[in-house]
């Protein structure tokens, strides 16, 4: 494992802070955050991404303890969070909310419960249709101009929402984050299914992948890991989401995923964890896995994923592919 290898990955925060109860944080969950970012720093990766609503606060507010407890960490990594959801609660529906005093609010809250005195990368969490990208904009720029935000980027956002907002910035977008894995693959089959009956059907926004390659936007990858579907998981009793019809005969796409990623596992004497990432890191799109496990053995099997995705030749690759995919391809 060198440092490069990890330096692809970030590790997604959302596992930290314990539940997602309106109770106070606990000792338990300030040592679980230890051990994870132990892992994590240990697999090389040295990005870490937050939300305001992760576990409610108690995320951010569990790594700022490890920040506190640790001096000298805070300057060997880079800090990602996001804001703009607004979880139900107080008789009020869950909803989104960009606007200017919202976005400052939100970061102050943020630097308070990570004890750090700046963010490195502010993502828009979603798409909130009430905020103007002026007022986006022009949030990020005095925060950014105050030092405490350097970068500004988006989440589960189309290229054409990207442009609008860029539009009122002195500078670019620095990452989009979407959902990508080898079981959530509309990112992939929107570009390939073009004049196909089955691309009808897909809504990922088409043209987005190529528009954050044409303007240098870093692509980073939510769930990347499938929720852990192709490498371990128990099934769902019920057959779960990944099932598919051949001929008319059944077919549990996950369990033939799940059986094609273990035989490349053993192959390439890696985990499962490695071969799922090194999929998503071999499209030329370079797509940075944010993965979102807490538990510090399963860290320590994504450590590989780099080498994984300099190994796997283009018949390994798809033959992953069409065995998530459960049919062939047109
Ligand atoms: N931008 C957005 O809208 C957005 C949305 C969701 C998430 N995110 C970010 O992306 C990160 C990753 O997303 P994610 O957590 O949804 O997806 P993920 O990384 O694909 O999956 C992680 C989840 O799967 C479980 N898991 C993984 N392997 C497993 C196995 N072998 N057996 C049992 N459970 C297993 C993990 O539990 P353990 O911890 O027990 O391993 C964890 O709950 C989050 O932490 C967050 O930072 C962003």
């Amino acid at each position: 494992m060198t440092n490069d290898d990890g330096s692809r990955l970030i590790f997604g925060c959302m596992g930290l802070g314990g539940d997602w109860g309106t109770g106070p944080l606990e000792a338990a969950d300030v040592a679980a955050a230890h051990a994870a970012v132990d892992a994590a720093l240990e697999a090389g990766i040295t990005d870490f991404d937050h939300a305001d609503i992760y576990t409610r606060g108690k995320a951010e507010e569990a790594f700022g303890r490890v920040l506190a407890e640790r001096p000298g960490l805070r300057a060997g990594i880079r800090l990602q969070t996001k804001c703009g959801i607004v979880l139900a609660g107080d008789g009020r529906e869950a909803r989104y909310d960009s606007s200017g005093g919202s976005i400052r609010a939100r970061v102050e809250e943020s630097l308070r419960r990570l004890g750090t005195d700046r963010i490195d990368t502010l993502l828009i969490h979603r798409p909130d249709p009430l905020a103007t990208a002026a007022e986006i904009a022009g949030a990020f720029t005095r925060l950014r101009d105050e030092g405490k935000v350097r970068r500004l980027g988006v989440s589960n956002m189309s290229a054409q929402q990207m442009r609008h907002l860029v539009a009122e910035l002195d500078e670019p977008l620095a990452v989009n984050q979407l959902e990508m894995s080898l079981h959530r693959r509309d990112w992939l089959e929107s570009g390939v299914l073009v004049n196909h009956p089955e691309g009808a059907a897909i809504s990922f926004p088409r043209g987005t992948l190529e528009h954050c390659a044409r303007e240098g936007v870093e692509l980073q990858a939510w769930g990347s890991l499938a929720q852990g579907r192709y490498s371990g998981r128990p099934a769902a009793s019920d057959g779960g989401a990944g099932r598919t019809e051949t001929d008319g005969a059944p077919v549990d796409t996950d369990a033939e995923a799940a059986r094609r990623v273990a035989e490349l596992a053993e192959e390439k004497r890696c985990s499962r964890e490695a071969v799922v990432l090194g999929w998503l890191m071999r499209h030329p799109a370079r797509i940075r896995p944010v993965v979102g496990t807490s538990n510090p053995a399963r860290i320590a099997a994504c450590a590989d994923a780099g080498r994984v995705a300099a190994e796997l030749t283009g018949d390994e690759w798809y033959s992953l592919w069409v065995a998530a995919r459960g049919r062939p391809l047109p």
